[in-house]
C-alpha cells in the first residue's frame, strides 16, 4: 500500500516508460557571437567553452553543431563602430548579414535565427534611440529595428527574434516584413523578458552593457508574473509566431503560465548568467554534471517547447537521436 511510486522506479525499463517530460537534441537552439576581423574563435571568458567567432571561421561551429546534432542557431553580432543609430546592425554587409550568408553557404538546413536588438551596436548600449531626457523612445526605435530585421530577411535567415521589448514591436516587424516581401518569414517573440542581472556574463561577451543607467524602463520587473502574461499577450495578439520567456530557471512559473494559457509555440532562454552559475560549480566539482539536463528538463517540464542554451552542443552530444 505505501509502495506505489517505488514499484515503478526500482526497474530501469519501467522507469523510462513512466517518465513524462524527455529532452531532445531538436529542442535545443545555440546562441553564436560573432565578431569583426579574420581567423578569429577565441573563447569568451565570461562563457567558457562558447566562442568569439569571426565570420571566416563559422565552419567550425557549424561542423560542432552538425557533429552533436544541434539544428538551430542564434546570432549575435559585435561591431567594430557602434553609433547612436546602430547603423552597423542593418548595413547590408553587417557581421550577422554576412554570418547569415556564410552558415547558410556551409549548411543550408542549418536553421538560423536573428537576434533584432540594438544594444550591442549603440555607442550608448541601450536598445533603442534615445531622446534628450535618456530614455530610450520607442516609436524611433520601431524605425530601425524594422530596418534590421529586413535585412536580415534579406541575407537569408530564417527567423527573427527582437529583444528589444519596445512596445508594439512585433505588429512593426511583422508588416515591414510583409511589405518588403517575407510574409512567410516567422517572428519569435522575447515576450517576457525580465531586466535580469542574469544577463551579467552575456554583457560582457557581447560588449553590450549600457554606459550608463539600466533597462528597467523597457525589460520587465522581475516581481511581475501577471504582466508577463499581458506582455505575452500584446505579442500575440500583434501576431507573434512563437513566443519566449527570459531567464528561464528563475521564472519557471512564468513558464508554466504560458504554457498553460496559450496555444502557442513556447521557448525559453536559459541565460548566460544561468549557464555561468551551472558551468563553474560543475567545473569546481560542487555538482555532478547531470544538473545540467536536470536543468533543461525542469524548463521542458515547466511547458518550454524549445529551449535556447548555451549547454546546447555540450549536453545533445550526450542524448540520444
Ligand atoms: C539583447 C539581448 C540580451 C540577451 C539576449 N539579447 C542582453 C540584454 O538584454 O541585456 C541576454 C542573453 C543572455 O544573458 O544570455 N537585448
Ligand atoms: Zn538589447
Amino acid at each position: 500500500m505505501f509502495y506505489r511510486g517505488r514499484r515503478l522506479r526500482k526497474n530501469a525499463v519501467i522507469r523510462s516508460m513512466t517518465r513524462e517530460t524527455f529532452l531532445h537534441k531538436e529542442d535545443l537552439i545555440y546562441p553564436i557571437f560573432v565578431v569583426e576581423g579574420n581567423n578569429i574563435c577565441e573563447e569568451i571568458s565570461s562563457l567558457p567553452d562558447n566562442y568569439h567567432y569571426s565570420v571566416d571561421r563559422l565552419d567550425d561551429v557549424v561542423k560542432k553543431m552538425q557533429s552533436c546534432g544541434v539544428r538551430a542557431c542564434i546570432l549575435f553580432g559585435i561591431p567594430d563602430h557602434k553609433d547612436c543609430v546602430a547603423s552597423e546592425a542593418y548595413r547590408e554587409d553587417g557581421v550577422v548579414q554576412r554570418a547569415i550568408q556564410k552558415i547558410k553557404a556551409i549548411d543550408p538546413e542549418m536553421y538560423v535565427i536573428g537576434d533584432v536588438c540594438m544594444c550591442e551596436y549603440t555607442d550608448h548600449g541601450h536598445c533603442g534611440i534615445l531622446d534628450e531626457d535618456g530614455y530610450v523612445n520607442n516609436d524611433k526605435t520601431l524605425t530601425y529595428l524594422s530596418k534590421i530585421a529586413v535585412s536580415y530577411a534579406k541575407a537569408g535567415i530564417d527567423m527573427v527574434a527582437p529583444s528589444d521589448m519596445m512596445d508594439g514591436h512585433i505588429q512593426a516587424l511583422r508588416q515591414a516584413l510583409d511589405e518588403a516581401g517575407y510574409p512567410t518569414l516567422p517572428i519569435m517573440g522575447y515576450s517576457a523578458k525580465f531586466a535580469s542581472a542574469y544577463y551579467g556574463p552575456f554583457r560582457e561577451a557581447a560588449h553590450s552593457a549600457p554606459s550608463f543607467g539600466d533597462r528597467k524602463a523597457y525589460q520587465m520587473d522581475v516581481a511581475n508574473g501577471k504582466e508577463a502574461l499581458r506582455e505575452i499577450e500584446a505579442d500575440i495578439e500583434e501576431g507573434v509566431d512563437i513566443i519566449m520567456v527570459k531567464p528561464a530557471m528563475a521564472y519557471l512559473d512564468v513558464i508554466k503560465e504560458a504554457s498553460l494559457n496559450y496555444n502557442m509555440p513556447l521557448c525559453a532562454y536559459q541565460v548566460s548568467g544561468e549557464y555561468a552559475m551551472l558551468k563553474m560549480a560543475v567545473s569546481q566539482g560542487l555538482m555532478n554534471e547531470s544538473v545540467i539536463e536536470e536543468s533543461l528538463l525542469a524548463i521542458k517540464r515547466a511547458g518550454a517547447d524549445m529551449i535556447i542554451t548555451y549547454f546546447a552542443l555540450e549536453i545533445a552530444g550526450k542524448l540520444g537521436g
